[in-house]
């Protein structure tokens, strides 16, 4: 029988974890004896987050340098990973961003799109047959309840029609992100390989602050003051990483340690197909 799920020495990568909730969930896994590799797009960034791991928890970081919004970085950052022999255990998708104003990736991808659900999409497909080797292994994805109020036109993933405006284009990323989780635990079913999605809820992160203008100062203030600390928004994510209750489940998303139902929009079987499609049109990968 195999036993139960325990984080201890397994090998877990973190998108996003030189800041706000993907560094606080990278400190916890550590903390909790695994080995870590942090993900990040600067450098000095991921090793300030390594620097700051190792002095709390005595167990040193490894980093993987990638900016998520280049489909080329990440077929890179992949291809290293899967040369090196290095097993993957759990993958926590957890990078993403706001942009003021509408911007497209180097690829021509509207931003938040590409690198809040497109990256993730792309990176863990790649990823996937090194967590089926490693299995029993996991994936969490970092959605959020914004996606609530998104709905996604297959004819528009990219977002050129219409009224843009930024929380809209959020809420449609962490929208897609809920319908790939589902279409991936069922593609995943037998494999050993779970995945689940979390809403930490609201972070007292820095996330509205990469954009100047996007919220104003005081309530930039506000936030980092009434919201809860990032390690605290960390327990859900950290449930679905790290908890043995969880074996074998898949497919379910969670928020303040609660199961729930996501809001899929429009809820109708081809969407998960159509958008399955785009998004290997629009990365190159595939379900292996
Ligand atoms: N804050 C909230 O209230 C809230 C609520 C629900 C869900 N979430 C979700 O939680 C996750 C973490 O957000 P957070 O609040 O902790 O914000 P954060 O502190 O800004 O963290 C975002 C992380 O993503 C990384 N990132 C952004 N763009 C990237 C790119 N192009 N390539 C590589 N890495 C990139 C950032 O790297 P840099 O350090 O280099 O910028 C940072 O490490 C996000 O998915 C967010 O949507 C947040």
């Amino acid at each position: 029988m195999t036993p139960p799920w325990d984080v201890r020495d397994k090998t877990c990568l973190v998108t996003g974890a030189t800041s706000g909730h993907g560094l606080a969930v990278a400190t916890l896994l550590a903390r909790r004896g695994a080995d870590v590799v942090l993900l990040g797009r600067h450098r000095a960034k991921c090793e300030a987050a390594r620097d700051g791991i190792a002095r709390e928890t005595g167990r040193t970081p490894g980093i993987v340098v990638c900016e998520l919004s280049s489909r080329k970085e990440i077929d890179r950052a992949a291809a290293e990973w899967l040369a090196l022999e290095r097993p993957l255990h759990l993958l926590v998708a957890n990078a993403g961003l706001v942009t003021r104003h509408r911007r497209e990736s180097p690829d021509g991808i509207e931003l938040t799109m590409a690198v809040n659900y497109l990256a993730s999409f792309q990176l863990t497909l790649r990823l996937l047959p090194r967590l089926v080797r490693s299995a029993p292994a996991r994936i969490v994805i970092v959605a959020s309840d914004a996606h609530r109020i998104a709905t996604l036109d297959p004819d528009d993933l990219e977002q050129r029609r219409g009224w843009w405006w930024f929380m809209g284009a959020y809420a449609k990323s962490k929208l897609a992100l809920l319908f790939f989780q589902r279409e991936l635990a069922r593609r995943l079913a037998g494999t050993g390989v779970t995945v689940n999605a979390v809403d930490p809820g609201p972070v007292a992160s820095g996330i509205a602050d990469h954009e100047p203008g996007l919220v104003a100062p005081a309530a930039s203030w506000l936030i980092k003051r009434l919201f809860p600390s990032p390690e605290k928004a960390a327990r859900t994510a950290m449930h679905l990483a790290a908890s043995p209750d969880l074996d074998g489940v898949s497919g379910t998303y969670w928020r303040f340690m609660e199961r729930k139902e996501p809001r899929y929009a429009p809820d109708r079987p081809d969407m998960d197909r159509l958008l399955w499609a785009w998004s290997v049109a629009r990365t190159g990968v595939d379900f292996p």
